[in-house]
């Protein structure tokens, strides 16, 4: 039994000691259906696997196909190619699609107009709130960013600046300078409705979505235009897996890295699709934005009474109780990982991380400040007074940014009334002095009145009159 145990762990140390660049796995499945077609994509898969990712090739035909094994994702990461026919056949439906990044599962899905989009590809972007132009032939053309050299006629095949900051408070993982080619893009629009869509690459101002195939019918009431429209889309899942839309699989080829093309104005450039690209698996395969929460702390501040001792004393870390009105720190380690390790965290200075003590609502919502640093995370720390109310609280660190793993960070505490020997005595509240006053006034006034009664003789007629009365009556 002990050798078995020890042979249970050595498994497993070797098998944590074996890991790619990503931070979840290495093992990645591309679905191709022309087998014929892997030479045109082979600078892409030799970046790949410099990487140390495992590719396995499989055709969307093959009814062995299975993206779990024993419940568990068989592959990390997929990489789907446009398929020939209506779909990806019964082994990859939109469902099994939608379970497999439910379980934590990246994928890159790369469209083509040549091929036409199938249905069941766009209906499983309607479930992600990302919108195909209902042509399935349409593709992305503008007549002023265009390149001369392929592209002279037809205009398709679109020079886009690599993008630049998308947003002020986002990470940029994409970012550079150059320009990419973009041939015969199916441009994508996004919807209102979910937050977790972001565009990578939007098409210039200039261009507009139509089908080749019927010119006069489609450029009248084009699908979507300029800006509107996207080339390279991302959605990233409440449980951090990745979905990459990439709207021109042909910008992978081998013919397109690195590629001399030329503007209409006669400015020619080296293409930058090879880095762009290795960006976008890089994030896409998880090996860049993951966030992880290290540690989470919180206690109450104490100040010692006597100043000779040192001032703050711990109770207890990570109470479950607190009492109204306590001082309290609270402290989150969180480590961001990059392509090999974790490094510490950085919130960009446009942005904030908050900690809310929230009970139904936020009664403190305080900004957290990074306060140490370790080889590996940022400590992020605030120190508070909790609200004079009591009842069930929350320590919450609620940080959801395009393109960072989301931090959703809940720790439950009660929060107490002063129990009854915790109040000031009656005698260190200088208000109270006249009411304690006027209460021993009172006892002691009695007493007093008490005591004279007692100890004064009754005046001597009163006797006489008593001694008289007594003759009297006998
Ligand atoms: C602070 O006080 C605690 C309890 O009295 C004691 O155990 C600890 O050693 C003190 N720390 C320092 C740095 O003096
Ligand atoms: C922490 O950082 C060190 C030094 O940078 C690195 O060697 C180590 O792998 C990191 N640990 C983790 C868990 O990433």
């Amino acid at each position: 039994m002990r050798l078995f145990s020890s042979l249970c762990l050595l498994l497993l140390a070797l098998l944590s000691v074996v890991s790619g660049r990503s931070a979840v796995g290495d093992r990645v499945l591309v679905i191709l259906e022309d087998e014929s077609q892997k030479g045109l994509y082979s600078k892409f898969w030799a970046d790949l696997e410099d990487r140390d990712f495992k590719l396995s090739f499989e055709s969307p035909r093959n009814e062995q196909l299975s993206l779990f094994r024993h419940g568990q994702l068989a592959y990390e990461h997929l990489i789907l190619t446009p398929p020939k026919s209506k779909g990806y056949g019964p082994t990859l439906t939109p469902k099994i699609l939608l379970d497999y990044v439910n379980a934590g599962g990246n994928v890159l899905l790369g469209l083509s107009s040549e091929s036409g989009t199938p249905s069941a590809v766009s209906s499983l972007l309607l479930e992600f709130d990302i919108s195909l132009s209902p042509d399935k032939h349409s593709i992305v053309v503008d007549h002023f960013n265009y390149d001369k050299v392929s592209a002279a006629e037809k205009h398709d095949v679109l020079l886009v600046e690599r993008p630049g900051q998308l947003r002020p408070d986002v990470v940029n993982f994409f970012g550079g300078e150059g320009t990419l080619a973009v041939p015969r893009a199916v441009g994508q629009t996004l919807g209102p409705a979910i937050p977790l869509i972001a565009p990578i690459l939007k098409a210039p101002m200039t261009a507009y979505a139509y089908n080749p195939g019927e010119e006069a019918q489609s450029v009248e009431e084009p699908f979507a235009t300029g800006s509107q429209l996207n080339i390279v889309s991302a959605m990233q899942a409440r449980n951090s897996a990745r979905f990459t839309v990439l709207g021109s699989l042909e910008m992978l080829q081998d013919k397109w890295f690195g590629a001399t093309v030329q503007l209409p104005g006669g400015k020619t450039s080296k293409t930058v699709n090879q880095e762009f690209v290795k960006q976008l698996t890089e994030w896409t395969f998880q090996e860049v934005g993951v966030l992880k929460v290290f540690s989470v702390q919180h206690y109450q501040i104490t100040t010692a009474s006597e100043p000779s001792q040192n001032t703050t004393q711990i109770w207890e870390y990570n109470p479950e109780m607190y009492r109204i009105k306590n001082d309290v720190k609270f402290s989150i380690e969180i480590g961001q990982y990059d392509r090999t390790h974790y490094v510490p965290f950085v919130v960009p200075d446009t942005d904030a991380l908050q900690l809310e003590f929230t009970m139904l609502s936020p009664f403190h919502r305080l900004p957290l400040t990074p306060s140490t640093t370790t080889d590996n995370s940022t400590i992020y720390s605030t120190t508070f007074t909790t609200p004079d109310q009591h009842g069930i609280f929350a320590f919450k660190v609620n940080y959801k940014r395009p393109f960072l793993t989301p931090i959703e960070e809940r720790h439950q505490v009660t929060v107490r009334h002063f129990a009854h020997d915790e109040w000031p005595r009656s005698w260190a509240i200088t208000g109270a002095w006249p009411w304690v006053g006027g209460l021993w006034s009172v006892i002691v006034g009695f007493l007093l009145f008490v005591l004279l009664w007692l100890y004064s003789e009754p005046p001597k007629e009163e006797i006489e009159r008593r001694r008289a009365l007594s003759v009297s009556t006998s």
